[in-house]
């Protein structure tokens, strides 16, 4: 539903921006090269769905015929095995999914460069520092561009949990408009706030695996930025979308919970509630709006990293609807354009009931509670796990009672 509030401050805020921006910002605006996202979570999982569907048909369809040939092989008095597949049915095969990511890219420097950042994606570990990308002058101004425009906006749009981490990020953690802040320090700075860490990712995660690493508080992040020639728009996610977007909310600690929430209800949900969840994301983490002191404030990482889709959010164009996950799971989303409908949460705490409430009735046969010493997800599928976790509950009611005690 539009609030009377945020519409006529945006439509303000709207022509008091375009009014103060340069040349180059109002051309990026007015007539925005959008040219659409290659990658989405929702587009992701459908696949997903789809190719699970098609691969369980054709195997069901298919006579014995043999896809695999083991051959043992003796050399030096050692035994070798090879074993040697072919990959049937519809799913997309790795090399094919790692050679999507540098599609669409003629300038061969760029997919050289996008090519060397990819492989610290490819080669970490987990609980590894994450390796420092010195990035190039090209690259920098790039970023700058983007930080500076983006910066103007964020005081009048972005909500009042993304302001409060911006401003310590650019005290902490490098954030400046000439440095691109390095993932090893950004994910030490989440840690200490929320527990969330980061981890570099060359953009190849299935939607199923990205969401379950939010269940263990882990941020799936890419570390290369656009092509120099786009500065304020890139079709699929970047450091700049990345760090801009996605990190200062996830310094939230309700937020953070929520994010850690869309995760938990991924672990053994059917593909067709994660393409539900992927929705949910899309529409809260990606392009969330939330109700501040009587306005509409944007807290999605895809409004906070783009110029013009967060102008077009808070103005009079979109439609402003309540956030409600039964019905925001199955909004068809947009890809190729701004997003013509936006859901505003109460707050935070909020749309975290409303997600827990929906995640409630998924079906699955277990329930999982994520375990904050051991950074492990812990079943709970026994009474007697479900007896122990209610006295570690108890145990911390009784500190948390003391501590009442003691200072009323
Ligand atoms: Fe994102």
């Amino acid at each position: 539903m539009p609030t009377p509030n945020s519409s006529s401050a945006s439509a303000k805020g709207f022509r008091r921006a375009v009014s103060e921006m340069d040349s180059k910002q109002a051309e990026a605006i007015m007539s925005p090269q959008f040219i659409g996202r290659r990658q989405s979570l929702i587009e992701d999982a459908r696949k997903e769905r789809e190719a699970a569907a098609a691969a369980a048909a054709a195997s069901a369809s298919e006579t014995a015929e043999p896809t695999e040939t083991i051959v043992f092989e003796e050399k030096d008095g050692m035994a070798m095995l090879n074993l040697l597949f072919t990959l049937k049915g519809a799913k997309t095969s790795l090399p094919s999914r790692a050679l999507k990511v540098f599609e669409g890219f003629s300038d061969q420097v760029y997919r050289q460069r996008r090519k060397m950042i990819a492989e610290i994606a490819f080669h970490y570990k987990h609980g590894d520092p994450i390796p420092r990308v010195e990035y190039t002058a090209e690259e920098i101004t790039t970023w700058r561009e983007v930080y500076s425009t983006l910066k103007s906006l964020y005081p009048s749009h972005a909500c009042k949990e993304h302001l409060d981490a911006f401003h310590l990020l650019e005290r902490y953690c490098g954030y400046s408009e000439n440095n691109i802040p390095q993932l090893e320090d950004v994910s030490r700075f989440l840690k200490e706030r929320t527990g969330f860490q980061l981890r570099p990712v060359a953009g190849l995660l299935s939607a199923r695996d990205f969401l379950a690493s939010l269940a263990f508080r882990v941020f799936q992040c890419t570390q290369y930025i656009r092509h120099a020639s786009s500065p304020m728009h890139s079709p699929e996610p970047d450091c700049c979308h990345e760090l801009l977007g996605h990190v200062p909310i996830l310094a939230d600690r309700t937020f953070a919970q929520f994010s850690q929430d869309i995760g938990l209800a991924s672990l053994g949900a059917t593909d067709e509630e994660i393409e539900k969840l992927s929705t949910l994301y899309w529409f809260t983490v990606e392009f969330g709006l939330c109700k501040q002191n009587g306005m509409i404030k944007a807290y999605g990482a895809g409004l906070l990293s783009s110029y013009g889709e967060l102008i077009h959010s808070l103005s009079d164009e979109p439609e402003l609807r309540d956030f409600d996950p039964e019905s925001t799971a199955v909004q068809p989303y947009q890809d190729q354009t701004y997003q013509p409908v936006y859901f505003v949460s109460e707050s935070f705490s909020d749309a975290k009931a409303k997600l827990r409430a929906y995640a409630a009735h998924i079906k699955r046969p277990f329930s999982v509670k994520y375990d904050p010493y051991t950074y492990s997800i812990e079943l709970l599928d026994s009474p007697q796990k479900i007896h122990h976790s209610l006295e570690n509950l108890r145990d911390e009611l009784h500190s948390l009672i003391d501590a009442l005690n003691i200072i009323s």
